[in-house]
């Protein structure tokens, strides 16, 4: 069956979906919405045949339309997935899905009342390098996952419209989460605003995990270097990723540290342990990067045939803003901890 799509937003990332979605072998892309009729110029250069309009209501009246790919700013995005969904269409809704967890579950529900896919565009969680560190977790490689620490700086792209939190810990919420199998109970997170008073442009987070697994998350866009760095320390081996890597993005490290109690001798009454610490061998195991978002909107099409829920699904993306939510009220009280 060919699925007819639409893509509302075209500005940075937006042009990145209408690509892919017009790329599908069995997918018409019939619309291209921007509201600023300049970005419609790019779609009539690059992608000539695609319906282009400043207005969505030529998708909602589209009875050939299926599908719709939103790319708009995080605050409108509540009330065009909600007239996506009743004028019948499934949605893939750009991350994070709302900037508020109420808003998020009424749309949840919606979707599953009227029987659509509600998927939100989380794109970490098709990216292989992610994909291997989660099956190395699931049958587990690293043994017991004791701490997490996931760095994701660089200078820019500053916002205006949300805050580093919200930009940028949505990925890494979206990666922890998935790989841990489920959200954090609490956070206590600290941050500054240097740029513009009123938005936080570098958050330090530290996130409680069921397991008592902690996650620790560094986010800047005022940072010299850019990094996308994961470290998962495990009872038996360690595991980086490192996403800017093109060739070799994962490695496992066989290193650890035994402890074992002692009897305390008559010269040292005090020390009751001893450690050692194993310095083994880097295995850099194989990973066949793909273009993620491919990977994604490839999901999305693949669920919107069969009906199938998407592995990053509305109820997914809402647990991922629960978190964002909880980060903002605890950097709002100078870093105590909040529950999710
Ligand atoms: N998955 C990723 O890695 C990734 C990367 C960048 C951005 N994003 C997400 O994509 C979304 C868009 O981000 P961006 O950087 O492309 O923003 P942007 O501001 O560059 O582009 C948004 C576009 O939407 C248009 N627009 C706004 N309101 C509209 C409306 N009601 N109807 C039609 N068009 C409208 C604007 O004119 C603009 O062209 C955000 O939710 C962001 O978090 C995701």
């Amino acid at each position: 069956m060919s699925i007819g799509v639409a893509v509302i937003g075209v500005g940075h990332w937006g042009p990145n979906l209408a690509r892919n979605l017009h790329n599908e072998l069995g997918v018409e892309l019939r619309w291209v919405v921007d509201r600023d009729p300049d970005r419609l110029d790019y779609v009539r250069q690059s992608l000539p045949g695609v319906g282009t309009s400043t207005t969505v209501d030529d998708v909602w009246s589209d009875p050939e339309v299926d599908a719709v790919a939103i790319a708009t700013p995080t605050s409108t995005h509540g009330k065009l997935v909600e007239e996506a969904l009743r004028s019948g269409k499934h949605v893939l809704v750009e991350k994070p899905i709302v900037d508020d967890s109420v808003l998020g579950t009424s749309l949840v529900d919606l979707a599953a009342e009227l029987g659509l896919v509600l998927m939100v565009g989380h794109v970490f969680l098709f990216n292989e390098a992610i994909l291997v560190a989660k099956r190395l977790l699931d049958e587990g490689e690293l043994g017991e996952v004791f701490h997490v620490t996931m760095v994701r700086t660089n200078l820019g792209p500053i916002r205006y419209d949300v805050n580093v939190n919200w930009d940028l810990a949505a990925h890494d919420v979206s990666i922890a989460n998935y790989l841990l199998g489920s959200g954090p109970l609490s956070v206590s997170a600290v941050g500054g605003s240097w740029i513009n008073p009123d938005i936080v442009d570098a958050v330090f987070a530290t996130l409680r995990y069921p397991g008592n697994i902690l996650v620790n998350l560094h986010l800047s866009w005022l940072s010299p270097r850019k990094v996308r760095d994961i470290t998962i320390v495990g009872s038996e081996k360690m595991l980086t990723v490192d996403d800017l890597s093109l060739t070799e993005p994962i490695r496992i490290h066989d290193k650890g540290v035994s402890a074992e109690r002692i009897t305390p001798t008559w010269t040292d009454n005090y020390m009751s342990f001893r450690s050692s610490v194993r310095d083994g061998a880097i295995h850099i195991p194989k990973v066949n990067l793909n273009e993620p978002l491919k990977a994604e909107c490839r999901h999305f099409l693949e669920n919107v045939r069969s009906g199938e829920t998407p592995r990053s699904d509305g109820a997914f993306g809402v647990g991922v803003v629960r978190v964002l939510e909880a980060i903002d009220r605890s950097l709002e009280s100078s870093g105590s901890e909040h529950a999710v």
